[in-house]
């Protein structure tokens, strides 16, 4: 065989052993796929163009296209209870892009997370918001609960008047107090929008909050993370309205053109499965995150949140300063098969240093949960995690046998 070739394949292979097989996967924006949600990925529209909205493209042969388009936006405004979905982004950053420049021009503000309490880059001038022009102001943070202070946001949403009120992020323990500030957002015809990326599927299996009847009007995703689909993105509104128009004819012919139509039927699978079984699978993810976090904090670790029980979201959070910081700990980690990431917390400073290393850890338990785990597997992993970084134990080999037992994946359904 030619050598290129036999390379390639032998990549593939690496990635494909490594991550599924002999990992504990603990990224809090990754999932794994159904394997019938996979058989579905591959398929002719890959191929195709089908520039335009459903059932109205600019070019021919699109039927099955729109048939499938269609389905799936039926699917989605099913599960999440709405009017509108747009599945044309390729991601959530897309999606940003599409809301925000639909409702607000340059100069106008933003309301969100800082990054160092779990907004996203694209919610700042760094990102999106930067691209499109937009002033960018902080909600103030309560540290101790671990989500944003209600009455200092309340009386900055009435001084600044921002343009969108954004909620949702990257870091996400709590639900974020929609009902409570969408009136002091409204007031002045603020637009009030949710980033779903983080806990859409457990907002698909009704165990997070419910941002549309909490106040939001319009909810942007990822399809990837709790949602256990192909990689893309999502807009969805509670009403079909002029800014749904304009949010539609931003994502074409302004951001999107061809939009990697072949990803429907597998998002169209995995919406089906989350119809079927996303209430137990959210509800086994939160049950997994909050062991994890309390058997790393009987372990030592400064798990945040203690006092509100750590999380009821997938994730976990700590603090790695005495640990050698975030850096040092994920590549630590990493190095015997335990995949998770570095994080702001917050307080922490932005600057050249903690951008590199910053104190936090981050940890989703969504995917291992996907993989099969429990409760009792998430004390093992504290464990692992336990000796690894305080004990200097090298793990690897004991990483691999736990993992070797969870090689199916859950909550999906068959062809
Ligand atoms: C809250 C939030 N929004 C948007 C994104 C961007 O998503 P994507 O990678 O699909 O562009 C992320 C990515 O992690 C995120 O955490």
């Amino acid at each position: 065989m030619d050598a290129t070739i036999q390379k390639i394949k032998e990549i593939k292979e690496n990635q494909d052993n490594w991550r599924k097989t002999e990992c504990i996967n603990l990224i809090a924006s990754e999932n794994v796929t159904s394997p019938f949600a996979d058989q579905m990925y591959l398929n002719d529209a890959a191929h195709r163009y089908a520039e335009g909205k459903t059932w109205a493209r600019h070019y021919q042969g699109s039927r099955f296209i729109d048939e499938i388009d269609s389905l799936t936006q039926n699917l989605f405004n099913t599960l999440f209870q709405c009017k509108c979905t747009d599945l044309r982004p390729l991601s959530g950053t897309q999606s940003n892009m599409a809301a925000f420049a639909a409702t607000a021009n340059f100069g106008d503000r933003i309301m969100t997370s800082a990054i160092q309490n779990g907004g996203h880059v694209s919610h700042t001038k760094f990102g999106t918001a930067g691209l499109i022009g937009l002033k960018e102001t902080s909600f103030p943070f309560d540290a101790q609960e671990m989500n944003i202070d209600i009455d200092a946001t309340e009386k900055l949403i009435r001084e600044k008047q921002p343009k969108i009120v954004l909620f949702g992020g990257s870091v996400m323990l709590f639900p974020h107090p929609i009902k409570e500030l969408s009136e002091a957002a409204k007031e002045h015809g603020a637009h009030v929008m949710y980033d779903a990326a983080h806990v859409f599927g457990l907002i698909a299996g009704k165990t997070f909050q419910d941002p549309f009847r909490e106040g939001a009007d319009i909810l942007t995703s990822s399809t990837h993370k709790t949602f256990p689909g192909p990689q893309s993105g999502v807009v969805m509104s509670s009403k079909d309205n002029e800014t749904w128009q304009a949010i539609e004819n931003k994502i074409f012919p302004q951001i999107t053109c061809n939009f990697h139509q072949h990803k429907l039927f597998s998002l169209a699978v995995t919406a089906q499965e989350m119809i079927t079984f996303g209430q137990d699978y959210a509800t086994q993810t939160i049950k997994n995150a909050k062991a994890l976090a309390q058997a790393l904090f009987e372990r030592g670790f400064d798990v945040k949140a203690e006092n509100n029980g750590f999380t009821q979201s997938h994730q976990v959070l700590f603090d790695a300063t005495s640990h050698g910081g975030g850096k040092h700990v994920a590549e630590l980690l990493e190095s015997m098969n335990i995949i998770l990431n570095k994080n702001f917390i917050p307080g922490e400073k932005i600057n050249s240093k903690t951008m590199k290393s910053p104190a936090g850890i981050r940890i989703g338990t969504q995917e291992m949960t996907r993989w099969g785990m429990k409760e009792s597997e998430m004390t093992e992993i504290a464990e692992l995690i336990k000796k690894a970084v305080i004990e200097n134990k090298n793990v690897k080999e004991d990483v691999k046998e736990l993992r070797k037992n969870f090689l199916e994946v859950n909550y999906c359904l068959t062809g």
